[in-house]
């Protein structure tokens, strides 16, 4: 069988089924007439209350998405002509959107601290930065408090507008939380989305996006000609499951099981790979970024290892170098990510000089 790590989805384990049809069940009992009805486009008002008061945001700065892929779109959409920055190497589906729509791309280099602050304020002007702070997908690196407060900082000097991509900030193993750059720079020009994919369930298609409430108010037209009305069967199911309280210990369990299935990658990759390829220590999240020796391309050793029977998505997809490659702890289980990566090492050893 197949092993995949290169799907970054939760394991079914993650998801708490029996309780989201107990809620569905309920939000439809509760809300029925409302819910199964056109409704507000910008997401379910007590939703956006909820979302609002963790956010320390009033509701209309909220807009509730179909997943915050949508969102993504939306500030997109927003945005005034320019380049729009992003890191490198960064999340694929936005690149590609990017690259399909002809935007004008600059990639700044990530580190082990994140984003290369010095990089970007050496940059000139642009319409939007489009980071991802925390546990980045697909590196897993996160942005040093040091680094947010410059970012911060610069972005207000330059009034240069970001959009901070967040959703797997809350799936922290261990280490102290970090600020939001929404928190540190306030709000002004710093747009925050995220996401219930990695917290509660992706079917559910719940994202959000902090905005202005000018801003807000003005998605209202694209959000109705996109979809008239979101997902609010589904954002009710969520709300009835956060109104239970079931959201933070839902969130401790779902870190419980990545955190064992990290461990049990980090202590494969130790076993099977040390001094054969460098990797990404992250503290949450669901991936780590391996690097090969320079001589070995990730895509050529995909195919091979595909015939072995293991799966990873090359760097190369993310806009890193041939010889990087992603991959998720986050979906098979922890013997699975043994074998797999017992399988992935077997084929480096064969083919590289140690690094
Ligand atoms: C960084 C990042 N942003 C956004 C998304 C989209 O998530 P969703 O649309 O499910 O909220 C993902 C999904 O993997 C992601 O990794």
């Amino acid at each position: 069988m197949t092993i995949s790590l290169a799907r970054g989805i939760p394991s079914p384990d993650c998801l708490p089924v029996e309780e989201l049809a107990d809620c569905a069940r309920e939000a439809l009992r509760r809300d029925g007439q409302t819910i199964l009805s056109y409704g507000s486009t910008l997401g379910y008002e007590p939703l956006r209350e909820w979302i609002g008061e963790r956010h320390g945001v009033p509701p209309e700065r909220v807009v509730v998405t179909n997943g915050s892929l949508q969102a993504f779109h939306f500030v997109l959409a927003s945005l005034g002509p320019g380049a729009v920055v992003v890191e490198r190497p960064t999340y694929d589906r936005p690149r590609k959107i990017l690259f399909a729509e002809g935007r004008e791309v600059t990639e700044i280099a990530i580190d082990d601290d994140g984003l290369d602050v010095d990089a970007l304020e050496a940059n000139g002007s642009a319409a939007l930065l489009y980071t991802i702070p925390t546990f980045q997908n697909p590196s897993g690196v996160t942005l040093s408090e040091e680094r947010r407060r410059r970012l911060a900082a610069l972005v207000r000097e330059r009034e240069l507008p970001v959009l901070e991509d967040d959703p797997y900030g809350l799936v922290r193993f261990e280490g102290v939380p970090l600020p939001s750059l929404l928190e540190l720079e306030g709000g002004e020009h710093v747009r925050y989305s995220s996401s219930f994919s990695k917290t509660v369930a992706p079917g559910l298609r719940v994202g959000y996006l902090i905005v202005s409430t000018a801003l807000a108010s003005g998605l209202q037209g694209l959000a109705a000609s996109t979809y008239i009305t979101p997902g609010l069967v589904a954002q009710a199911t969520l709300h009835e499951f956060l109104r239970r309280g079931l959201f933070e210990s839902n969130v401790r369990r779902v870190c419980d099981l990545l955190r064992e299935r990290r461990d049990t990658m980090l202590e494969a990759l130790e076993h099977d790979l040390a001094g054969r390829a460098r990797w990404s220590r992250p503290e949450g999240g669901y991936f780590l970024w391996l690097e090969l020796p320079e001589d070995l391309d990730a895509s050529e050793l995909l195919t091979r290892a595909q015939k072995s029977g293991v799966t990873f998505v090359p760097g190369t997809d993310f806009g890193g170098e041939p010889n990087t490659l992603r991959l998720a702890f986050s979906y098979v289980s922890p013997d699975e990510i043994t074998e797999g990566i017992g399988r992935l090492a077997k084929l480096v050893a064969s083919a590289a000089a140690p690094v």
